[in-house]
């Protein structure tokens, strides 16, 4: 049932990436240019509803012209604060009348519905807002595309792009030297990132969480490469892999209000190669350069399309739903059917299937 809106919010929250400007932008445009609507832009992520009205400001044409090329967000974001998951009670914030706040402040300043662009973490803080009578339509947000429900999340194209074009600057030195390269991706407890940039850079070691690994798997790739003439080898590892007989790389502890650090496992992959092959081992993470620069185009695309179907979900009355890509359609997917849950690489699927069939070691 549609519901009579007069003024949206539109926020960020969670971890930046590439094309969160595009989505606002087709946010604002389509509010204002197809239903007449007003939209405020909250700071700071959910954050900006804790009754501070100086955080919102009016979003109208003239704030998003040139914003659709840049990176980051013109809104801010935060990865961690008070929207805290509970970790006795799943899927519940750990201070629910947190969300009463927020809900009540938006009412207060006459917000009508809300555009939420971000990961796991904003659909489940969104999923206990719309719970509590606030109508929220979300965007999928993360370069670690590990959202369930859809085919791709926007930024994930971008971070692959950079992780190629880093990966094949590496191989020319790695090559110059005869060296192995051990790069490592982001995308917490999923192999996307590493499977996609390791295919794309043409590597020959693809580490990630999804198949644990065994030192001698890399070992043996190295030295068959050898008898091939090839006297060089790219190693690209997810944050996340695992070797098969040790834990998950944290680095430190975690920071307060947010998710443990993943990172690490690259010195530790080189230090132990170093110790059995004849090549130097050197090792790089690529980190947050992943997470920054220009959306690419396909990015741009995704983003100006989700934009849209968020602002006419909302005007459908179909909240509580996430915009998604469905082969090559853009689809809205009901929010409780999959906050909370990940998507993992599959084990048996193509890609992996693929990479196999090229001869590139997955570590097991
Ligand atoms: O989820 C996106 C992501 O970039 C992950 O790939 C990475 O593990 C994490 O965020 C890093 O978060 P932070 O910005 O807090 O270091």
């Amino acid at each position: 049932m549609a519901t009579k809106i007069k003024k949206i919010g539109v926020l960020t929250s969670g971890g930046d990436a590439p094309g969160l400007n595009a989505v606002i932008r087709a946010v604002v445009i389509t509010a204002h240019q197809k239903y007449g609507w007003e939209v405020v832009g909250i700071n700071g992520g959910f954050e900006g509803l804790l009754g501070d009205p100086s955080l919102l400001r009016p979003l109208g044409l003239v704030d998003v012209i040139n914003i659709l090329p840049q990176g980051g967000t013109i809104l801010g974001t935060t990865n961690r604060g008070h929207f805290g998951m509970s970790e006795e009670r799943p899927g519940e914030l750990a201070d629910p009348a947190i969300a009463d706040q927020a809900v009540a402040f938006c009412h207060e300043q006459g917000i009508d519905a809300l555009v939420t662009i971000g990961g796991d973490g904003t659909l489940q803080i969104s999923y206990q807002l719309e719970k509590r009578g606030l109508p929220i339509v979300s965007v999928p947000k993360t370069i670690d595309n590990d959202l369930l429900g859809t085919d791709y999340t926007f930024g994930f194209d971008t971070a692959v792009r950079t992780a190629t074009e880093a990966i094949d600057k590496l191989r020319t030195t790695a090559l110059s030297h005869n060296r192995v390269m051990v790069i490592e991706v982001m995308g917490r407890d999923t192999g996307w990132i590493a499977l996609y940039a390791g295919i794309g850079s043409g590597s020959h070691v693809i580490l990630i969480p999804e198949i644990p690994f065994t030192i001698d798997s890399i070992v043996k790739q190295i030295e068959w490469r050898e008898t091939i003439g090839a006297m060089f080898s790219l190693v690209v590892v997810a944050e996340g892999a695992v070797p098969a007989d040790g834990d998950t790389f944290y680095r430190g502890d975690r920071e307060e209000g947010g998710m443990k650090r993943l990172g690490g496992i690259a010195r530790w992959i080189t230090e132990q190669l170093s110790k059995k092959v004849e090549h130097d081992v050197r090792e790089m993470v690529l980190g947050h350069l992943q997470r920054g620069g220009s959306p690419t185009a396909s990015d741009r695309i995704l983003c100006t399309r989700f934009g849209a179907k968020a602002v006419h979900l909302l005007a459908q009355g179909r909240s509580g739903t996430m915009v998604s890509l469905s082969g090559t359609s853009i689809q809205a997917i009901e929010t409780w059917k999959i906050v909370s849950r990940q998507k993992r690489v599959p084990f048996d699927g193509d890609l992996v299937q693929t990479a196999r069939g090229l001869s590139i070691c997955l570590g097991d």
